[in-house]
């Protein structure tokens, strides 16, 4: 049964140890909700269940953090802010009236700034058709508006089409240092060369809320039919950006911002599907971390493995696609050493290779399906590697997801890359919004206490409303 929410956190005791038991501190009942949130997301095509995403954000001087979430009627975003030490709600929370998904955060010391989607007031020119909602960014500072920037949509990026984002999956980030919000999202376009398309969009928005086109840095469309998303700030545009294709690859692509830059990884694929690499629906949230006072990231996937390379006739020289080594789901990694820098090899492209997947950094590497990957930095060199699995998985569908019984969270160590013990495994704690790092070294994340199964498509809508 549904009965709570609990913001929790994980605490770091000694940077070389294995995490253990007592690395978790679990702070249950902890905040209250003012309206009520469905934490199941069903995702695409399979209908299983995810999590539905909250996300979660500390300010700079580490004083004050936010949650976001869905209104369970599928409409209006509420903004609670949260004490970071206590983890209960402070003040009243602050409702975004039409917002239809929660699809990033960033905390400032004075307030708050949310990526969202709504629907444009009947009779706008150029809206799209049938109220489809359409990317925005909203300003708050101590609980009020301060300004609302549209991201797609009528008069964004007009020559290159018109775009909608149904559902607002990506994320959202913040760069003191630039003054700077970059947001990265799936769209459709609903005019233009790729009207009737699934892709990407990235765009940058100043402090002040001007919406700025940076050229080697927005982008109108990137990464075609967008199966996953990961980004994080940088110090100047463009940021670190990780897309997932639906031809069979996933990409660095910070200097790119398409389905091009460093090639990552070989993926099976299939019409809008790539084994939910980032999560799939509800996902695209701290799958890239950066390093704290570092140049160098860290990014979590979930992938089936790379054999026997066909030639992409559709792509072409430098794209191949893949039959899936493996009938579950893996947890791999990559390091870079900055946004634009992969350490070790690419991912072949070679036609014909046997191998399309010797460059991967495995965490796992069992006949458990795991998904719901996610890391998040430490400090400087370690991070934590979360991940669910199901033991005895049943996978039906070729590059999706998987059902059968739930049979734990795994909390993996990651120092340079490499695995540090043994991966913590809890029953009863899941990764369902953004992972932060606290100015005291923890890592800190929200989710919803449930009996979580993962057995087959969600059949009942859930609403919880006590935190
Ligand atoms: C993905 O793998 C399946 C076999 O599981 C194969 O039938 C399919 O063609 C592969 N997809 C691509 C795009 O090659
Ligand atoms: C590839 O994935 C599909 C879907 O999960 C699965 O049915 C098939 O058995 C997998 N192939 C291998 C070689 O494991």
């Amino acid at each position: 049964m549904l009965h709570s929410t609990f913001v929790l956190s994980i605490l770091l005791s000694s940077v070389s140890a294995a995490l253990t038991d007592s690395s978790l501190e679990k702070h249950v009942d902890s905040l209250t909700l003012s309206s009520s949130f469905n934490p199941i997301k069903e995702s695409y095509w399979t209908g299983y269940p995810h999590h539905r995403r909250t996300p979660f954000a500390v300010s700079s001087d580490g004083s004050t953090a936010y949650l976001a979430y869905l209104d369970s009627s599928e409409t209006d975003v509420h903004v609670q802010e949260i004490d970071p030490s206590t983890f209960k709600a402070v003040g009243d929370e602050v409702t975004v009236s039409g917002a239809k998904e929660a699809g990033g955060l960033v905390a400032h010391n004075d307030g708050f700034a949310l990526l969202t989607n709504e629907a444009l007031p009947s009779g706008t020119a150029d809206a799209p058709a049938d109220s489809t909602p359409v990317p925005v960014l909203y300003r708050y500072t101590s609980g009020k508006q301060t300004w609302k920037t549209f991201l797609g949509g009528p008069g964004v990026h007009a020559s290159d089409g018109l775009s909608a984002s149904p559902d607002l999956n990506g994320d959202l980030a913040y760069s003191e240092t630039a003054g700077m919000y970059g947001a990265y999202f799936v769209v459709t376009d609903y005019s233009g060369w790729a009207e009737g398309h699934f892709g990407d969009s990235i765009q940058y928005v100043a402090d002040d809320g001007s919406l700025k086109t940076i050229a080697g840095a927005s982008s109108s469309w990137g990464c075609s039919h967008n199966t996953g998303i990961a980004f994080e700030a940088a110090d100047a545009a463009p940021f670190a950006s990780i897309c997932a294709d639906d031809q069979g690859e996933i990409w660095l692509n910070s200097e790119t911002q398409g389905m091009s830059g460093v090639k990552i990884s070989n993926e099976n694929t299939t019409n809008g599907a790539s084994n939910e690499a980032m999560g799939g629906m509800s996902g695209s949230y701290s799958g890239l971390a950066r390093f704290i006072d570092s140049d160098s990231y860290i990014f979590s996937w979930v992938s089936r493995g790379a054999i026997d390379l066909t030639e992409n006739a559709w792509m072409g020289s430098g794209y191949t696609n893949a039959q899936n080594r493996t009938n579950n789901r893996n947890v791999a990694i990559a390091t870079f050493t900055d946004k634009k820098t992969l350490n070790g090899k690419e991912a072949t492209s070679e036609v014909g290779a046997a191998d399309g997947d010797s460059q991967v950094n495995w965490i796992t590497t069992g006949t458990a399906d795991c998904q719901n990957a996610h890391v998040a930095a430490f400090d400087g060199t370690n991070a934590l590697v979360t991940w669910e699995e199901i033991a005895q998985p049943q996978c039906d569908f070729i590059a999706m997801g998987c059902k059968g019984a739930f049979t734990g969270s795994y909390f993996q160590l990651v120092s340079n890359g490499e695995k540090v013990g043994e991966a913590l495994k809890e029953t009863d704690v899941f990764v369902a919004g953004d992972i932060v790092t606290m100015s005291d070294g923890r890592v800190c994340w929200p989710y919803v206490a449930m009996d979580w199964t993962l057995d087959g498509p969600v059949s009942n809508p859930a609403s919880v409303s006590k935190m």
